[in-house]
């Protein structure tokens, strides 16, 4: 559920009882990842290629924020860690372990074949988000998360708290995430940005069926598939919660970077006017 929402075939407002009930909206956006996760299954040749070559999955401007890990990262948690590609691309980056959480029973089976067949040292907790687990508490030396991550979290104050409990004392956070504003834009026919009708304060909405740029088809049809519940959390929120959790953040910035390929035919002219990515380091804090 990212932009081109109009492509989608079902699109509507959560109404008041589901936007009322976040763990309501987190199940059966567990149940939608689920059945996403076939398009995932589609990349696992690839992605062992990658990892088994020592690369990685990261954007450029992620791999800067991240730096290099060899002989300062004891654990690498990634939250909504899906397959395991960008997961285990800390571990090439130099982590001694990596441990991704994410609550779809079929990314993580996809992520266990992963890891096995590189022979990483990765675990793989299968919870949301917000309920994972104390055995993780304060050992991330690096806590990385992103790319289409936030936007299915509906209770955001709960998910900073749980930032800030795996941290280890002197551990990183590591965000790179899309832009709220790029929900308030797409391209004319002939490729110039123009303003959709989305309401950048609307909260969660609930759709069916996928952006084709990220994932073109399933096999469950998009009226068979279950409900998903995404919003454009502001930057204001997402870096207010942060604070309020008591995390010290370090950096806020923003980027044009078009991480999941949503905006191909906008011009090359128009490319770089506005932001379609942003990302945030911070640490645990006193
Ligand atoms: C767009 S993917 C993140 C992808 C990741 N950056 C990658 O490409 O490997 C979103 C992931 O978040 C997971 N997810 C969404 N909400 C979650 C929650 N509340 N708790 C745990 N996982 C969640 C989904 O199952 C899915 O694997």
């Amino acid at each position: 559920m990212e932009p081109e929402r109009e492509r989608e075939s079902h699109v509507r407002p959560a109404t008041p009882d589901e936007a009322a009930d976040p763990r309501g909206m987190h199940l059966a956006n567990r149940a939608a990842w689920d059945e996403a996760a076939e398009r995932y299954e589609g990349w696992f040749d690839e992605s062992v290629a990658l990892i088994r070559g020592g690369g990685s999955n990261l954007f450029p401007v992620e791999a800067a924020l991240i730096g290099d890990l060899h002989g300062r990262c004891r654990r690498a948690i990634h939250l909504q860690c899906a397959g395991g590609r960008d997961t285990l691309s800390l571990w090439n980056l130099g982590a001694e372990e990596v441990v991704g959480v994410d609550f779809s029973p079929r990314m993580l089976e996809l992520a266990r074949r992963l890891s096995d067949a590189v022979a990483a040292p990765a675990r793989w907790i299968e919870a949301d988000v917000l309920d994972a687990p104390a055995e993780l508490d304060g050992t991330g030396d690096l806590l990385y998360t992103g790319r289409g991550a936030l936007i299915w979290l509906q209770d955001l104050d709960a998910w900073a708290a749980v930032v800030r409990r795996l941290l280890t004392n002197d551990g990183r956070f590591v965000l790179f995430d899309g832009h709220p504003v790029e929900w308030l834009f797409d391209v004319d026919g002939d490729g110039r940005w123009i303003a959709t009708d989305y309401d950048y304060f609307a909260g969660p909405e609930a759709s069916k069926g996928w952006a084709p740029e990220y994932i073109e088809s399933l096999s469950v049809s998009d009226e068979e598939q279950s409900w998903k519940f995404a919003r454009a959390w502001t930057l204001g929120e997402v870096v207010t919660a942060l604070l309020r959790a008591g995390l010290a953040v370090q950096e806020v910035a923003e980027h044009p970077v078009d991480w999941w390929g949503g905006h191909r035919d906008v011009r090359p002219e128009e490319r770089g006017r506005i932001p379609l990515s942003f990302s945030i380091v911070a640490t645990r804090g006193r």
